[in-house]
């Protein structure tokens, strides 16, 4: 696929890059330290766009090929000394809404961690172009918010938050019409309840949308970050009915990616699509430390998602560094 779509300038160019075999695969993690809450998004210009938690501002680095995304640089699209939102900054996701790229993300203040909303930048049509805060997105407790859209129902914003519960849970939020506002009522669609995500405390937050095999999913992280259990579950919508209602959504029986090959606390994902549609890839963090790890040391991986025999994705187990991973489909 590489060699024969490949747009090189030249004939002499094409049959290089097929010589160079390295050029078509990568091998992980693709960011090491600082991989932590990893995003990626391809884009229609070429590029693949890679954010993660940084703690201090939100950088933006972009690459033709997984395996360049390891050396390119990073940009600093925003920071801000304004104390309410200067620091602990989270889990930034960039999307690109019908015209326009948005990057969503969590910060609070530099004394605790009490303080934690999201908040939204908006660029402009292409996503290297720079972008303006557009405000906060919440006034009570809540982080990782990501933007998931709903045949029949629009576009909403799952995040995690208390909101009137005791632990950590995943809340469900319309968009405005602004993409830069959530309005109306908060719902908790599902709580840690299960004693396979009340690992060192029960917590459910990272939630982010997954559109597979015609259905539609949220996948979240379970258990506490700084247990090597933390792990990838899923919520199925109905496909139906009102998204808001917590019985619209089935919970998966237990974790559906975990803990293997020397990769701990395998967690806090996205996806992207391959440039030609056809295969979705998984983009995680991990820790080498068997005790687990929540801090700087996390690094990035990425690898395909497979089909199970019902159509619903397999996740597989965490690949080994070994690993020689095609680039994604052209
Ligand atoms: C917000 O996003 C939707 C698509 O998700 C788009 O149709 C709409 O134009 C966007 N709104 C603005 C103000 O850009």
């Amino acid at each position: 696929m590489f060699c024969s779509t490949r747009k090189a300038g030249t004939a002499l160019l094409a049959a290089a890059s097929c010589l160079l075999g390295a050029a078509s695969a990568f091998t992980n993690p693709v960011r090491r330290p600082g991989g932590s809450d990893p995003f990626i998004a391809y884009s229609g210009d070429g590029y693949y766009y890679m954010m993660s938690t940084s703690w201090t501002n939100l950088q933006l680095a972009r690459s033709k090929t997984i395996e360049g995304l390891k050396t390119a640089s990073k940009k600093v699209v925003y920071s801000t000394t304004e104390p309410s939102r200067c620091c602990n900054v989270w889990a930034p996701e960039i999307h690109y809404l019908d015209g326009n790229w948005y990057i969503y993300y969590t910060a609070g203040n530099a004394g605790n961690l009490d303080g934690q909303n999201m908040h939204v930048l908006k660029g402009g049509p292409n996503a290297w172009d720079d972008y303006t805060y557009a405000g906060q997105l919440t006034n009570s407790w809540s982080i990782d918010g990501s933007v998931i859209r709903f045949n029949g129902w629009g576009n909403y914003m799952a995040y995690s938050c208390f909101h009137g519960v005791q632990y950590q849970s995943t809340c469900l939020q319309k968009l405005g019409d602004d993409n830069v506002s959530l309005t109306g009522s908060i719902s908790v669609i599902s709580q840690p309840s299960e004693s396979w995500e009340r690992s060192g405390t029960p917590v459910q937050e990272g939630p982010v949308a997954l559109y597979y095999g015609g259905k539609t999913y949220i996948v979240y992280s379970a258990n506490y970050c700084w247990t090597p259990d933390y792990c990838l579950a899923t919520l199925e919508w109905d496909g139906r009915t009102d998204p808001m209602r917590p019985g619209a959504w089935k919970k998966s029986n237990g974790c559906v990616f975990s803990k293997a090959n020397g990769h701990y606390g395998t967690g806090h994902n996205s996806f992207f699509q391959s440039p030609d549609g056809s295969q979705t890839w998984n983009v995680y963090h991990a820790t080498s430390n068997a005790n687990g790890a929540c801090d700087d040391s996390r690094y990035a991986m990425v690898q395909v998602l497979g089909t199970n025999s019902d159509g619903s994705p397999n996740f597989g187990t965490p690949l080994p560094f070994s690993a020689n991973i095609a680039e994604p489909s052209q």
